[in-house]
C-alpha cells in the first residue's frame, strides 16, 4: 500500500476536530486530534489515537486522564493553537474550569467527555487510548468540521 495514496484517501473522511486535555504535575496541556470515536454505551468509552512523539502523549498516558473537547464552528483558533502552534502557557487567555475529575475543560465548546484510560494499544508511531467515560455534557452548538485538510463549518441544525 502506498502511504501518499492512504493519506489521499484518509483526507476523504470529514470529522469534527477536538483539543484533548490533560494534566502533568500541575501544568495544564492540549492537543488538536480529529482521531476520535465512540466504542460502546455499555459502559460509555471512547477511543482517541495520540502520536507518541506529542508531549500530551506522556501527560495521557502517566497520569491515566484525558477529556475530549468537541469543538464548535467559532473556535478554529482553538484548533490552530493547540496543534503545536503554542509550546508553553498553552491556556493564556483561553476561557476554560477544571471538572471533577481535575482535568481542564474547554469552555464554548459542542461537548465534553472526561475520561479515565482503561486500555493502551500501540500501532506504529501511534497509541490508541480506550477512555472510560466518567463525566460528559453536550451543548446546542454548531461543530467545527474537518475535510479535506481544511477547517470547515458544518452548518446543521441544533437541538
Ligand atoms: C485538524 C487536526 C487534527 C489532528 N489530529 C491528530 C490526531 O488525531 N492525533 C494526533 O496525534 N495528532 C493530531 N494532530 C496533530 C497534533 O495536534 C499536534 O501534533 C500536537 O498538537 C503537537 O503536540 P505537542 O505540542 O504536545 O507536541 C492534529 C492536528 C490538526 C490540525
Amino acid at each position: 500500500m502506498d502511504r501518499d495514496q492512504f493519506l489521499a484517501a484518509m483526507r476523504r473522511f470529514p470529522s469534527g476536530v477536538a483539543v484533548v486535555t490533560s494534566m502533568r504535575q500541575g501544568i495544564p496541556r492540549g492537543m488538536t486530534l480529529s482521531a476520535f470515536a465512540s466504542v460502546t454505551a455499555d459502559p460509555p468509552t471512547v477511543l482517541i489515537c495520540v502520536n507518541r512523539d506529542a508531549r500530551s502523549y506522556l501527560n495521557i498516558a502517566d497520569s491515566g486522564t484525558f477529556c475530549v473537547n468537541l469543538l464548535a464552528h467559532d473556535q478554529r483558533d482553538l484548533a490552530v493553537r493547540f496543534s503545536g502552534k503554542v509550546r508553553d502557557n498553552q491556556f493564556d487567555d483561553v476561557a476554560f474550569h477544571f471538572g471533577t475529575t481535575g482535568l481542564p475543560i474547554l469552555d464554548g465548546t459542542v461537548a465534553h467527555f472526561e475520561c479515565t484510560v482503561v486500555h493502551e494499544h500501540h500501532e506504529g508511531s501511534h497509541s490508541i487510548f480506550a477512555g472510560r467515560v466518567l463525566g460528559a455534557d453536550a451543548q446546542p452548538r454548531a461543530p467545527l468540521g474537518y475535510f479535506d485538510g481544511d477547517f470547515r463549518d458544518f452548518t446543521m441544525e441544533t437541538r
